[in-house]
């Protein structure tokens, strides 16, 4: 099967999901959408009320400002692979629990990530940094391109947070608009390095900028 195929058979698998008490309450899943050969991954944290409607991701405002720091640096949503740590919608926008992010995660997450194949994952938020940070602070790391097993990740708050908290706004603009210089000087140092990456196994981040 190609990876076409085996992510929109995945995404029937998310839609029909029982594994943990966030079926109870969906509307619809959100499995996520993007090209199945994208270069770049965002993961935020969960379906907000706007995406449970819908079943995409990122539909409401957060997704309207996400599209406005991507059209600034010159990329359109399409471009991009976009899902989530969990792919339901936690009832009255509460935090995922643990062990829904740990199912989620390991059934369906990990998997979109292994088919797609990113070289880029930007983790927008605490959530989705924590499965490659676990004991990282977002106001310390932001920004930073990290290779971390075999990939580059960029940790970014969450623009929900930038949304909400004012100050932020100017912090996630500015770490956007260096995605490009990034970009393209770590996808290069990747392929030129990609004997040599570390396995997808192995936990150690190497830094390899700061912004
Ligand atoms: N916030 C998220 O983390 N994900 C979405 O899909 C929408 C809002």
């Amino acid at each position: 099967m190609s990876a076409q195929e085996e992510l929109k058979k995945l995404a029937e698998e998310v839609a029909q999901c029982q594994l943990c008490e966030l079926h109870y309450s969906r509307k619809n899943a959100v499995p996520g959408e993007g090209p199945h050969n994208a270069t770049i991954m965002f993961i935020g944290e969960g379906p907000g009320f706007h995406e449970n409607e819908q079943g995409r991701p990122f539909v409401g405002a957060a997704g309207k400002f996400l599209e406005e720091l991507l059209s600034k640096i010159g990329m359109k949503r399409e471009q991009v692979y976009i899902t989530n740590v969990v792919k339901c919608r936690p009832p009255g926008n509460r935090d995922p629990k643990p062990e829904e992010v740990d199912i989620c995660t390991r059934q369906f997450l990990e998997r979109q990530i292994q088919l797609i194949n990113p070289k880029v994952i930007i983790t927008l938020g605490r959530y989705s940094m924590g499965l490659y940070l676990p004991h990282a602070k977002i106001s310390d790391v932001h920004g930073q391109a990290l290779r971390i097993k075999g990939r580059i990740v960029v940790p970014m708050y969450h623009p929900a947070a930038a949304l909400h908290q004012g100050s932020l706004k100017p912090v996630v603009e500015a770490d956007f608009s260096r995605l490009p210089e990034l970009l393209s000087k770590n996808t290069t140092a990747l392929e030129e390095n990609e004997l040599a990456a570390p396995s997808e196994a192995d936990q150690s981040a190497t830094q390899l900028s700061l912004f």
